[in-house]
Parts: C-alpha cells; structure tokens; sequence
C-alpha cells in the first residue's frame, strides 16, 4: 500500500489534540490530519462490543480513503479497547496507540499509591488490569473512573465556563491516605484531561505529579516513522480536521486553526 498519506490522529473528540500538539513540537514538517469521531462522543460510556464495531468500521473507510503512513489512537478508550483488532485487521499499517501510563507511574512513585483517573471504559478494559498485573504489582492503584471529565475538559477548551466544585467532584477519589502515605501520581489516562491539568493542579488537596504521556507518545511516533518522516519543509496540502458529526460552528473552526488544521 502506499504510505506517503498524512499521520492520522484519532480521537472521539478534542482530546487527542493534546498528543497532535506534542507530535508537532517533534515533527514540525510532517502532514497531519485530525479525525475526530464527535458523533459518539463521549465514548467512555460504550458498551465494547457497539465500539469496536464502530471504530473498525469507521477505519476500513479511513485507511482506505486516506492512507495513511502512521495512525495514532491518541485516546485510551478506543485504543485498549480496539487496538489489537485493528492492527491485526490493517497489519500494513503503523499503529501508535494510547494506554494509561502505569508503567511509568510505578517507575516513579515515592509513596506507591498511584491513581488511574479515566474514562468509565478505560478503568473497565481488561487491557489496564494487564498494565497493574505487570508493571505495578508493588503499588496500590487506585482506578478512578469519570462520566464528565472528559465533556468538562471540551467545555473548558471552548472556553466555557467550569466550576472548580465540579472538577473536584470527578477527581478528589484519587486523592488517598493510607499509614501516614498519600497518593503523589496521578495518571491522567483519557487524552482531553491534559487540558484540565492546571486548574486540578489548583483544586487537588496536595501537590501530585499529573502524568499526561502525549510526548512520550509523540516520541514513538518519531520511532515509528523513522525515515519515513518529513525533516524539511514540504509543500504538502493543508493539515485538516474531519470530525464526523459534521460540525458547523465556527468556534471549533477557529480554535482547531489555533492547533494548526483546517476543519473539511
Ligand atoms: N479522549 C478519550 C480517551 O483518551 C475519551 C473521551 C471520551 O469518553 O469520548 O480516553
């Protein structure tokens, strides 16, 4: 297949532009372009076989529309969920994908109570039990799943209102006590909490280190392309958004251009 397509983002949202913006930083020439499957939105809250489906679907026409020479499922829901099948229904094409950094997080831990703030799905998904099983058997993780998080964060980014007393409602569960020890990682395992970061860092009852894993993500990206990757400039076409609700509102128009792309 030919590979000199843009690197795809996906999210179901404006989540994954937390990890398009890292990739940015590293490979300022490369194409990219934005999908955004906005008509699930949230999709924390899916049963997992309906979203498998529907995210296999949607990449046989994605894959074959844009071809793409990287994806990257820059949300945990839909990557601990769907990203084996969809490296095995697409093995010709590189996948980078999106987990909830525990590994790093045990890595890290000076008191060995970490909290997993996520997406209802995410905190379910067999794949994040694997990640404690292997990489933290020494802690205690705490998995703090959020119905609204990821809705706030969108409102926030558009620049709604959010009242801090909503915020610590979906995030004080991660905060725990325990023989004179205190959580001190909290690992933010949905792509649109970055956005929130600062004002958790305001409202928390102590200072913890909000892991957000976008660079290191943007990083593999740089691994996997290898010399596939553009290092100097290129007249490619514009970088664009497609989000399948088929929004119309020019304040997503201008705050997608913020992050560079053009909304189809
Ligand atoms: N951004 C997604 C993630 O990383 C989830 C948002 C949603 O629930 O749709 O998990």
């Amino acid at each position: 297949m030919a590979d000199s397509g843009p690197v795809l983002f996906f999210d179901s949202g404006l989540g994954g532009l937390t990890v398009l913006r890292e990739a940015r930083y590293l490979l300022p020439y490369e194409h990219f372009l934005y999908v955004a499957d906005d008509a699930a939105f949230p999709i924390g809250r899916w049963p997992e076989a309906e979203l498998t489906d529907r995210i296999l679907v949607l990449f046989e026409e994605l894959i074959r529309e844009h071809r793409p020479k990287a994806v990257v499922i820059a949300c945990n829901t839909a990557f601990t969920l769907a990203g084996d099948a969809l490296r095995k229904a697409h093995p010709q094409v590189s996948f980078v994908g999106t987990v909830p950094a525990i590994k790093p997080a045990a890595e890290r831990t000076s008191s060995g109570l970490i909290s997993v703030l996520a997406t209802p799905g995410t905190v379910r998904r067999a794949y994040t039990k694997s990640l404690i099983d292997s990489f933290a058997g020494q802690c205690h993780v705490r998995l703090v799943g959020s119905d609204k998080l990821a809705d706030l964060a969108e409102r926030h980014l558009r620049g709604e209102a959010v009242a801090d007393a909503d915020l610590l409602a979906e995030i004080s569960d991660c905060f725990l006590e325990r023989e004179g020890r205190r959580t001190d990682i909290v690992v933010l395992a949905c792509t649109h909490y970055p956005f929130l970061a600062n004002r958790f860092r305001k409202i928390a009852p102590w200072p913890v280190d909000w892991l957000d894993p976008a660079e290191a993500i943007a990083r593999q990206l740089v691994r996997v392309l290898g010399d596939k990757a553009v290092t100097v400039p290129s007249d490619h076409p514009p970088d664009r958004a497609e989000f399948t609700s088929n929004p119309q509102d020019p304040a997503l128009v201008r705050l997608l251009a913020g992050f560079g792309l053009v909304l189809d």
